[in-house]
């Protein structure tokens, strides 16, 4: 499903951004263009990279 659509990023690329190493909606950023234009994705984006954080996160590390 498409979070950004002024940029066509997929939640997909934003949890597997995540999974190669981004914690936060800024370091996703820095290898997607996520909520770089209208902004309209940021918090639906932001969703994505907190529950995917959470899903990631080994048992007892947080
Ligand atoms: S929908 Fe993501 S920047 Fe516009």
């Amino acid at each position: 499903m498409y979070v950004c659509i002024c940029h066509a990023i997929t939640e997909s690329e934003i949890r597997e951004a995540v999974e190669r190493g981004a914690r936060s909606l800024c370091e996703v950023q820095s290898s997607l263009p996520v909520a770089g234009c209208c902004g309209r994705c940021e918090a639906a984006a932001r969703d994505v990279v907190d529950r995917q954080l959470l899903g990631a996160s080994p048992r007892g590390a947080a």
